[in-house]
């Protein structure tokens, strides 16, 4: 099995390559440097030469309000690049696998969203990341779309991530207190891509650690393992005036995963304990 993957020295992209090493997997990793998935020329040409079995989509202007204040490029990249892979993908017969995301939805429901919940993103990221979802499903035959949620890991550039990873860290620092989703384990994550890619159980799956909570109860979490001093102010959202709006609630049920592989992920809790132990 032959994999490429694009966005590959991201948060999921490094993780993933971690996992393909381990079953000595033969790989192909590209990031913006070698190939920017939004010269569609490029792309096709990339793609013929290498001929892989599988595409692993990572690539994405993933920060959420960049892609509020950047609104084309956020539609270049996420929407329109993953046109064109799609295209691509089709042309040479790949299984493509698209990452996206719990920001489908519009976290006004009461109850976590499943596979089968209604999509109504409220911001950009949101908005492109679904239609990048949308081309997925009408171009390719042969894919898998994979909802996940607040990545962690190694690599992974949203605020508590980047503060564990540090080694002096500051006096106190804010963190939102009332938004609810899913956290998600790259390692954990990586893992089931590759279950999946191994299958031929096309779909949708929505792939993050079992239970939610806020960021502050990730940090108060966090703290408890890790013993660091840092005071944690909870703060409101609308209190940082973001450029984008974020779902107040919005976790992820996985029932596809659960029962076509009979798998379940751990909770969230037990992942951040697994990857306190990695950085320590
Ligand atoms: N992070 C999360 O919490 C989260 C949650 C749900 C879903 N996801 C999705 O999961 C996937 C992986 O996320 P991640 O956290 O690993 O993201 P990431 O760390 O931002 O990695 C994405 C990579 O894609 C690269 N990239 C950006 N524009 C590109 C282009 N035009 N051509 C080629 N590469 C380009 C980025 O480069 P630069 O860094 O130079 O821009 C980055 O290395 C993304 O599709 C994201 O939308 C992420």
């Amino acid at each position: 099995m032959k994999i490429f993957i694009t966005g590959a020295d991201g948060a999921l992209g490094i993780a993933m390559q971690n996992a393909l090493r381990q079953e000595h997997l033969q790989f192909f990793a590209t990031d913006l440097n070698q190939l920017d998935i939004t010269d569609i020329k490029k792309v096709n040409e990339t793609m013929l030469n290498h001929h892989p079995d599988v595409i692993l989509h990572f690539a994405a202007l993933s920060n959420v309000d960049a892609c509020e204040r950047e609104k084309n490029l956020a539609m270049r990249v996420n929407a329109l690049g993953t046109l064109g892979l799609a295209i691509a993908s089709r042309k040479i017969n790949a299984k493509f696998l698209y990452v996206s995301t719990n920001f489908v939805f519009d976290g006004a429901q009461e109850i976590p969203y499943s596979e089968y919940a209604c999509l109504n993103p409220i911001n950009e990221y949101g908005r492109t990341k679904l239609l990048g979802e949308r081309h997925v499903r009408e171009i390719c035959d042969k894919y898998f779309i994979v909802r996940t949620s607040w990545l962690f890991g190694d690599r992974s550039k949203t605020y508590i991530s980047t503060f564990l990873s540090e080694k002096n860290k500051p006096a106190s620092i804010n963190v939102i207190c009332d938004q609810f989703a899913s956290f998600t384990y790259t390692v954990d994550l990586a893992e089931a891509i590759l279950a999946i890619i191994k299958s031929e159980n096309y779909g949708i799956y929505h792939i993050v650690n079992r239970e939610c909570g806020s960021w502050l109860d990730f940090a108060l979490k966090a703290k408890d393992l890790l013993h660091f001093k840092t005071e944690l102010n909870p703060i409101k959202t609308e209190e940082l005036n973001l450029p984008a709006a974020r779902p107040r609630y919005a976790p992820l049920e996985s029932s596809h995963y659960q029962y076509l592989f009979n798998r379940t992920m751990r909770t969230w809790d037990d992942a951040l304990g697994a990857y306190i132990k990695s950085l320590q």
